[in-house]
């Protein structure tokens, strides 16, 4: 066929599906496999005959194979540019697809994702995508990897920065918000503007189940636990429109996620509906062969193609063994041409072919814009967690204010991991913001580093209040940093404890990257204080938090242990047979407590606000119908306040065991002092559902516990909660005839 006067993919009058058809079919083999091939950082001096050759689908911009902690020289329009011009000199002029992890900001820097989780709120989450979004697309990217939507138990794992935290319903509604940032709305409806990414939910599926919280190791995953934990933020994705997943590094029941195509294709494609490319995790599909399941690359590539990954990032097994797989009938074509179509389909959808370049000028008029700034200092503000408070805080005037620790000074530490684009000299440092907002009442600001903890003691003696601030560096959190122990590194509890010791009033802010175990220090200063590594401004937001211009509204998005012997810390674990009672002599360690020292959903305000008892409008759930729970919350102190209020459920009968407590809702309210407000939440079958082992929705009746509470309980513990009887809707009945679904 000639191309030249069939070159209809080029016309975008043409509905997309006859354009990518009519791409495919002038296709060669050779071209169809260079689609599905991902390259790490080509030159366009080095690879311009691979890339006019056709046989480069997309590019990764990437540091290396860690590249979560590594910063690079970052990509530019311009090199993007000269990319796509070798990639468009092609025979069929197909576009290059230019991809970089671009996770929580780009050259603004929000929070990390666990510390935009700790705003429970979705919308917060969606506008800081939107913003990265804009500022990496004026340089050139298109695809990002990310949301990572992993449900992460296990603090210890590095990767519990990346992700959303511990709970599965909230992990679902922030991963989607960050799916709709990212593309421009939901359904990837917003994917061609100029302003949009293709996102990727990953990492399909249940890493965050890593054995010992160790990063790459196996997962053991049963699947009713699979299907209403760790497949349900992927699902919430996949509705949300999300264009591309990955798949991930591990094992789920021994087999290689790569390699994995029950979970695949029969799951994802088949069940979720997910119809956009799958991408391998880095050099993935070459791992199959040290997981044991192929001898070579020719064996892995047969493998993960089979199974439904249609882009290889950066093994280049695709590159050298897919047309010869194909030619020898190990590979179906179709299976191949599948894959490919997708691939094109996607950058059909993203306008690549009407818009393949980058405006050049643009990074400049973007990037850290004002309002960018204004987001992350928000932002920043909504991922500080206060912890405890005797009173200290909100900082009033005094006359000296030393503040000290590693953190105090730090600049791209702030940052957090995965932060490729961001830069040191951007962020706002804790110490110069409380200079700046201290200096107008008249307050004087001494500082250091901490580095020699005798000089931080001698200042700390002469100060009116001491302001520490610790933590963890960046460095030990994110991909391949994970960690044995989960307190503060080594050294800084005890020179907090000499501070503590020497200081007239004591404030501990406590920078991390990961829920920590901070047994010591449970009664050590007046104040603790928590903040997720907060990005450019954090800065000016835990300063705004610390000094009562913003209400603390942070919750967490995980528990925190007291020790780490007690992770992982669900809130949601099953009732068990035999039921803790906190009141009695058994408890479930003889060293330790039982509960942990901060509960998921728990952050303190500056006002005490108190909740009333829960209200149902109705005491019985009939099909179709809605009852509301409400309760009344009064700001009891003399602070603004903005709570946020969670609503559990606990189903008492059902053919699976079900947990003591499911989030199922949030609101978040602001309240003047003295003010009284109604929350009110809708509760239906859909909220109180489960999936049975085939993802099935189960609507089974029984009786219910419906909680309104300012974080999770110990056994379902917290906050007031009333009884609804639920009856069941017709699906529940086969639930009982599937008792052989949940082997
Ligand atoms: C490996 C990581 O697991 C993944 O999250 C990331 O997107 C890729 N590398 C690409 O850098």
């Amino acid at each position: 066929m000639s191309t030249d006067d069939t070159r209809r993919w080029l016309d975008p009058d043409v509905p997309a599906g006859e354009r990518v058809a009519a791409l495919l079919a002038a296709m060669t083999l050779e071209e169809k496999v260079g689609q599905l091939v991902q390259m790490a950082n080509p030159d366009v001096e080095r690879h311009a005959d691979l890339l006019t050759a056709g046989a480069v689908g997309s590019a990764i911009v990437a540091s290396g194979a860690y590249a979560g902690n590594v910063r690079d020289a970052g990509t530019q329009a311009s090199h993007a540019n000269a990319l796509q011009r070798a990639a468009l000199a092609s025979r069929l002029g197909i576009p290059l697809l230019v991809a970089r992890d671009v996770v929580h900001g780009h050259r603004t820097v929000f929070p990390i994702p666990l510390g935009q989780a700790a705003s429970f709120d979705p919308d917060l989450v969606r506008a800081c995508a939107r913003v990265t979004a804009r500022e990496a697309r004026a340089d050139g990217v298109r695809w990002t990897f990310a949301p990572m939507v992993d449900v992460a138990l296990d603090p210890r794992w590095g990767r519990v920065a990346e992700g959303y935290g511990q709970d599965a319903w909230l992990t679902s509604l922030l991963g989607a918000a960050a799916v709709e940032g990212f593309q421009g709305g939901p359904d990837g409806a917003g994917l061609a503007e100029e302003e949009s990414l293709a996102a990727c939910a990953k990492h399909y599926v249940g890493y965050g189940m890593a054995q010992g919280g160790r990063d790459y190791a196996e997962v053991d995953l049963g699947p009713v636990t699979l299907q209403n934990r760790h497949l349900r933020p992927f699902r919430a994705a996949v509705d949300a429109g999300v264009a591309t997943v990955m798949s991930a590094f591990h094992t789920v029941d021994r087999v290689p996620m790569t390699a994995h195509e029950p979970l695949l294709r029969d799951v994802l494609r088949g069940d979720l509906g997910f119809a956009g490319p799958v991408v391998s995790d880095w050099d993935a599909v070459g791992e199959i062969v040290r997981h044991g399941l192929a001898m070579d690359l020719t064996g892995a590539a047969t493998l993960a193609l089979r199974a439904g990954v249609d882009v290889d990032m950066v093994t280049g097994a695709y590159a050298t063994h897919a047309a010869d797989l194909v030619r020898s009938g190990a590979v179906d074509e179709a299976l191949l041409d599948d894959a490919v179509r997708r691939v094109l389909a996607l950058k059909v959808r993203l306008g690549l072919f009407e818009r393949p370049f980058a405006d050049e000028g643009r990074a400049a008029r973007v990037h850290l814009a004002p309002e960018h700034r204004a987001l992350a200092r928000r932002a920043a503000a909504s991922a500080v967690v206060l912890l405890r408070n005797d009173g200290v805080l909100p900082l009033r005037p005094v006359g000296r204010v030393h503040v000290t620790g590693p953190f105090a000074t730090a600049t791209e530490e702030l940052l957090g991991t995965w932060t490729l684009d961001g830069r040191g000299e951007d962020v706002v440092t804790i110490a110069d913001a409380l200079r700046e907002r201290l200096a107008a009442d008249g307050v004087e600001v001494t500082v250091d580093d901490g580095r020699f903890p005798d000089a931080s003691h001698l200042a700390a003696r002469e100060a009116d209040l001491v302001i520490a601030c610790v933590g963890e560096h960046p460095l030990r959190t994110g991909e391949a940093n994970s960690v044995a122990s989960l307190e503060l590194p080594p050294g800084q509890a005890e020179v907090l404890e000499g501070l503590a010791r020497v200081s007239r009033t004591l404030v501990v802010v406590v920078v991390t990257g990961r829920p920590l175990a901070l047994e010591r220090l449970a009664h050590l200063g007046s104040a603790l204080v928590l903040a997720f590594h907060p990005g450019t401004e954090g800065g000016h937001g835990i300063v705004d938090v610390l000094t009562g211009d913003v209400p603390p509204s942070g919750r967490l998005p995980a528990s925190m242990p007291w020790v780490t012997g007690q992770v992982p810390m669900p809130h949601d674990h099953l009732p068990s047979g035999r039921p803790l009672d906190p009141a009695g002599p058994l408890g479930r360690y003889r060293d330790h407590s039982d509960a942990p020292q901060y509960p998921f959903g728990f952050g303190l305000g500056y006002s005490a606000v108190e909740y009333g008892p829960v209200r149902l409008s109705a005491e019985r759930l009939g099909a179709g119908e809605v009852v509301r729970a409400s309760v009344i919350l009064r700001n009891a102190g003399e602070h603004p306040a903005v709570e946020t209020a969670q609503l559990y459920v606990q189903a008492h009968l059902a053919s699976i065991s079900r947990p003591v407590s499911e989030l199922v809702g949030v609101q978040k309210v602001a309240l003047a002092p003295g003010e009284e407000r109604e929350v009110t939440f809708d509760v239906d079958h859909a909220l109180l559902a489960h999936r049975d082992a085939r993802g099935r929705l189960r609507h089974e009746g029984g009786p219910f516990t419906v909680r309104i509470a300012p974080f999770a309980g110990v056994g379902g513990g917290a906050g007031p909660s009333a009884q609804l009887d639920v009856d069941p809707l017709p699906d529940a009945a086969d639930a009982a005839d599937d008792g052989d679904d949940q082997t």
